[in-house]
């Protein structure tokens, strides 16, 4: 049996010293241009403090200033200001640390840009509260820059220090656009077959590989499924994790859903954990996938909360990493008392069972992720209207606020 403080060594050479990985998610604190800011510094710090030296994911960085997954996203575009990226990866240098890039496609809401663009357009609008516009779907040469913009977000995460970048295909966002034959339906190169709708997320591997040493660790995140009629399917799934392997990654860390089918929060009618305390949604897929992943590790992430679940799916040869994202939300230290002894619990949370759900989950959490970064204890005090509101009044100000800033430095180049 697997023990939860085993260190592993990635194919990179990354060394992580045991088994406990805090799973990316959006801080939304930089700064009105998008830099990142001493609130992320303290945020890493006190989450390095309390993951005993586990892998660190940063929530997205995105690669294309024009399309945000949130107001006060960190850009990794020509204008990131890279010392500060590598105060933020100074401030967690007791555990290595990895970051996520993201192009969210037409999950960009419409404060942000009133066209996000997609593979195409035929699946309309994200069905989100009216927060989504239509999106147009991308030219070729669009796409091309997209790729590279991945290898040039990836090279300067390795300039600031970072040990690694996550290449995000999974939630929904535009490389899982692309991977989705419901979003997806190019009839060129970029659309089709897998071979063709994986196109977009091989070529930002090979991108990100490209622009980096050897030593830097590429990883992706990637859907067990987008959970949808005429999606990416479990099938899907399992051959571009072949891919994956191909490509040479260095991890895989797998989730599943989108905006309008959240089972990344467990929020899919009929979906359930499946370890004996009822956690880990995805830990069925993650079990079919082993054999494919071959000497690829793989992070579980999805509702996974106890010591013993976390040990039967070390244990149950699927899993070689568990991640962890709304627990160290609420409590920092989470980790460091897993691997105490402590068995951990379920949480207090707020869901509604609609897509609203969503917005405002995610808000609660990222108040709580606020809190933190402005050196205050999270508080389970908040009430869950005042979240939700907040996440539209807040979307809504600070991004017609910032367009005109962010169009300035578009065309700046
Ligand atoms: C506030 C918040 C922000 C998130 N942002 C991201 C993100 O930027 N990238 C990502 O891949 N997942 C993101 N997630 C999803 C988590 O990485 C994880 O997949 C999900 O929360 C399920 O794990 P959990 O049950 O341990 O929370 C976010 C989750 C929360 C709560």
């Amino acid at each position: 049996m697997v023990s939860l403080d085993a260190p592993l060594t990635l194919p990179s050479g990354l060394v992580l010293p045991h088994r406990v990985v805090k799973a990316p998610m959006t801080e939304n604190l930089a700064d009105a241009d998008n830099q990142p800011t001493a609130a992320h510094e303290r945020l890493y710090g006190r989450w390095a403090a309390g993951a005993a030296g586990g892998l660190l994911i940063t929530g997205n960085l995105m690669v294309d200033r024009r399309y945000l997954e949130r107001s006060r996203n960190i850009v990794a575009d020509r204008h990131l200001d890279v010392a500060r990226l590598a105060a933020v990866r100074e401030a967690g240098r007791s555990s290595p640390m990895i970051a996520q890039l993201n192009h969210p496609g037409r999950q960009t809401n419409r404060f942000l840009a009133s066209r996000p663009v997609a593979p195409s357009a035929d699946a309309g609008a994200v069905r989100m509260m009216g927060l989504f516009a239509r999106p147009r779907a991308l030219a070729p040469l669009e796409i091309e820059s997209i790729v590279d913009g991945f290898g040039q977000a990836a090279a300067r995460c390795e300039q600031a220090g970072m040990d690694g970048v996550q290449v995000h295909a999974a939630h929904g966002y535009l490389l899982a656009q692309f991977l989705s034959p419901y979003v997806n339906r190019r009839a060129d190169e970029w659309g089709g077959d897998l071979a063709g709708r994986s196109r977009a997320l091989v070529s930002a591997v090979r991108a990100v590989r490209a622009s980096t040493g050897p030593n830097f660790t590429v990883a992706v995140k990637l859907n067990s499924s987008d959970f949808r009629h005429g999606g990416f399917t479990e099938d899907d799934a399992e051959a571009v994790v072949g891919m994956l392997v191909e490509e040479g990654v260095d991890l895989i860390e797998i989730s599943g859903g989108t905006y309008e089918n959240p089972a990344l929060f467990g929020e899919v009618e009929g979906l359930r954990g499946e370890t004996s305390e009822k956690e880990a949604y995805f830990a069925g897929f993650a079990r079919r996938v082993r054999s494919r992943a071959a000497s690829v590790p793989l992070i579980l992430s999805g509702g996974i909360r106890t010591r013993s679940a976390m040990e039967e799916l070390l244990s149950g040869d699927g899993v070689d990493l568990i991640g962890l994202g709304r627990p160290l939300a609420i409590d920092p230290d989470y980790t460091r008392r897993i691997l105490d002894g402590d068995e951990g619990a379920a949480l207090p949370r707020y869901t509604l069972p609609t897509v609203a759900g969503l917005a405002g989950e995610s808000e609660w959490y990222e108040r709580q992720i606020a809190r933190i970064g402005a050196g205050q204890a999270p508080t389970t005090a908040l009430h869950p209207a005042v979240a939700a509101a907040r996440f539209v009044g807040g979307e809504m100000g600070r991004g017609l606020a910032g367009r005109r800033r962010r169009a300035r430095l578009v065309a700046q180049g």
